[in-house]
């Protein structure tokens, strides 16, 4: 095992500023002095989200044969809420501070109130963590609706609809990933705990007696998808909750944790949720949720194993493992070091100069890049400066039009990292990136 790396003390403000900086991230409403806990995604972070759900995508969907993707709605009837066991035991204990009257969930604060130091408190109450609205215009009983906490349970109520229509049978998984909303009591953190985020969610079904193979399994599957995509071993590690730890649901539970500047929290939770999902379900809708296996002659309701990520969270986590100072010629760099799946441009176009032969066939060669690469195009400021600004953000290759090139049709291809730069011909340079991108 590796000795835990030492990071900056202000990584946390310096990720934060380049967010608000560079247009990752914004706090919302933020011209009417913003709305807590609540961020927006800027033109930068939309991209790098978008890429983080793409890669989980291409993971979990794509390139098995096994895993079949679903998007369930996020409003639901407390029906759902109910069998889930949400309704009951989806709280967190909530005190009030008896000096300076902040809330406080209990768990987090060690019996110290975070504001005034006071050691006071009222005696926890279970406060439930699921948003309730209204559906249509009449209030009462029977508009009650909830904004869904997990996106699992959308899996689990379109288990026979999946099974009968893809004809998949176990072990087989169902893949989503879309916005949840729990009314956290202490938000905090940056986008590590919101009120909104988003989820990625597979919910593998497997029979029984297989259970625990397909969990040692996913555990070491979801690792290495985090590996692959660059964050280094020593800052992930694998947390195993005590069997007092469990949720109501769970059989077992590893987390896949990442050392935040505040230590090693969740990303991750891989859960094995035995049979209660689909068994609470049937009870409640009287619709069976088993499955009858043609081979063995045996009816059974599936095990369920559950990856459960945060794609906001592991955003974070790709942006804070990503962000690198280095000195360049006596000056302090930012890099974000981001695998080029991930990099919110992977390359950027930059025209020496303003001319307009410069420009034509720098459009040129955009166009011919953008279908296959997300793209930026710079033509401000000096070529240095420039690249400075593409280090910042992450853009793993710029290429720089220059005057040479009106003469030899050929480019200049720089590399974010090692910053060595290669003349390629404007006629090779697609398959140029692609090789240097391994997809050829
Ligand atoms: N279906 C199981 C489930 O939802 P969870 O551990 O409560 O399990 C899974 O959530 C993941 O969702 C977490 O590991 C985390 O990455 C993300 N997550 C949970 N609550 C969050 C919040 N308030 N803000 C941001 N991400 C959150």
């Amino acid at each position: 095992m590796e000795a835990t790396p030492q990071l900056d003390p202000d990584l946390l403000d310096k990720v934060i500023n380049l967010c608000k900086r560079r247009g990752f991230i914004f706090q919302s409403a933020e011209i009417y002095g913003g709305f807590r806990s609540t961020y927006d995604y800027g033109p930068l972070g939309v991209n790098l989200l978008r890429n983080v759900k793409q890669a989980w995508w291409r993971a979990m969907v794509q390139t098995r044969v096994d895993i079949v993707g679903l998007d369930a709605a996020i409003l639901g009837p407390p029906a759902v809420w109910a069998a889930s066991g949400h309704l009951e035991t989806f709280t967190d204990p909530l005190v009030d501070c008896l000096k300076c009257k902040e809330r406080w969930r209990e768990d987090k604060i060690n019996g110290v109130c975070p504001n005034c130091g006071s050691t006071q408190f009222t005696p926890p109450r279970a406060f439930n963590l699921m948003f309730k609205t209204q559906a249509g215009p009449v209030e009462g009983e029977g508009s009650t609706a909830y904004l869904r906490p997990e996106t699992a349970q959308g899996i689990f109520t379109n288990f026979a609809n999946v099974l009968s229509t893809t004809r998949k049978k176990p072990p087989f998984g169902i893949a989503q990933i879309g916005k949840s909303f729990r009314n956290e009591i202490t938000p905090q953190n940056f986008v590590f705990r919101t009120r909104e985020f988003e989820q990625m969610e597979m919910e593998y079904f497997v029979a029984p007696a297989d259970a625990e193979q397909w969990y040692r399994y996913w555990i070491d599957t979801r690792l290495n998808w985090y590996l692959d995509l660059g964050i280094p071993r020593e800052m992930l590690q694998l947390h195993e909750h005590a069997p007092a730890d469990l949720s109501h649901y769970s059989k077992g539970t590893t987390d896949v944790e990442f050392l935040f500047p505040w230590g090693f929290d969740e990303l991750e939770g891989i859960a094995n949720r035995g049979d209660y999902d689909l068994t609470q379900h049937a009870k409640h809708s009287g619709v069976a949720l088993d499955y009858f296996d043609q081979s063995t002659n045996e009816r059974y309701t599936p095990y369920v194993i559950e990856p459960a990520a945060g794609a906001t969270r592991a955003m974070m986590a790709f942006l804070l493992s990503a962000y690198h100072e280095d000195v360049v010629e006596g000056e302090t760099r930012s890099v974000l070091r981001l695998d080029w799946r991930l990099a919110p441009y992977q390359v950027a176009v930059l025209p020496l100069s303003k001319k307009p032969d410069l420009e034509e066939v720098s459009t040129e060669v955009l166009s011919q890049l953008q279908p296959h690469f997300m793209c930026d195009y710079d033509v401000t400021q000096s070529i240095g400066k420039r690249y400075r600004r593409q280090d910042e953000i992450g853009t793993p290759f710029c290429i720089t039009v220059d005057f040479e090139t009106l003469n030899d049709r050929a480019v200049t291809v720089r590399d974010r990292d090692t910053m060595t730069q290669v003349r390629v011909p404007i006629d090779g340079l697609l398959a140029h990136l692609r090789n240097a991108t391994g997809q050829i």
